[in-house]
């Protein structure tokens, strides 16, 4: 089935580092371009020239960066994305995916580094205003084998220890048990075919009632 041109999807990847949410979204990006549907594959921080440069500041694992300048940034990037980039888009009538978006904020920053939950939000919505991803998967992994995948050289939140991950990947299930709608779990501990399944089968629908 060929998925109506006027109406667009934003999609959305989340999960710790190594869950395999980038090779998902661009198995998402191939399959939904395959069906005939117009879209784009961004990523965040990052996909416009300034987001990009603050994103090698946010991954450069020789500064030392505050956890509220590191929300900032996260912050600043996304409000370029969101500008620049996804409204725009939207608007056009391309289905918009997003590798990471404001969950990853309230999961690391929030969660993570323990900033005030409420003030995490409230800087996700100045950001974005009122955009929402109508879908989010949450790919969840144990830490280990996240580790296990990841590349040789770690960036700077890579090299955070293990606890802080932990409360990432507990503060992601939190934001999905309050979501459930939105939020679809999937389990990354599969293979990749596997995993892109759950995610096509969840997609297939929701394309369905477009
Ligand atoms: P990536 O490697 O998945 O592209 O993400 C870059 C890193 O930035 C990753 O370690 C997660 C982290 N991150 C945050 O801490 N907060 C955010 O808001 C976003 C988007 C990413």
């Amino acid at each position: 089935m060929i998925a109506k041109k006027h109406k667009t999807l934003f999609v959305t990847f989340e999960g710790i580092d190594g869950c395999g949410k980038t090779t998902q979204a661009i198995l998402t990006y191939q399959y939904l371009t395959a069906r005939g549907m117009r879209v784009k594959l961004l990523r965040e921080p990052g996909a416009t020239a300034t987001a990009e440069r603050i994103r090698e500041l946010l991954l450069d694992g020789k500064l030392s960066i505050a956890p509220v300048t590191e929300l900032l940034l996260y912050e600043a990037a996304r409000s370029e994305l969101t500008s620049q980039e996804i409204r725009p888009l939207l608007a056009a009538g391309h289905t918009v995916l997003c590798d990471r978006f404001y969950d990853s904020t309230t999961a690391y920053q929030g969660f993570g580094r323990k900033l005030d939950i409420r003030m995490v939000r409230s800087l996700n919505r100045l950001a974005v205003g009122d955009l929402k991803p109508d879908l989010t998967f949450l790919l969840d992994l144990d830490l280990r084998t996240a580790r296990s995948r990841r590349g040789k050289r770690p960036d700077r939140l890579e090299l955070q220890p293990k606890a802080f991950f932990t409360r990432v990947r507990s503060g992601f299930l939190e934001i999905a048990r309050k979501e459930r709608r939105r939020i679809k779990v999937v389990d990354a501990g599969r293979s990749v075919d596997e995993v892109f399944q759950s995610i096509r089968t969840i997609l297939d629908r929701r394309i369905g009632r477009l």
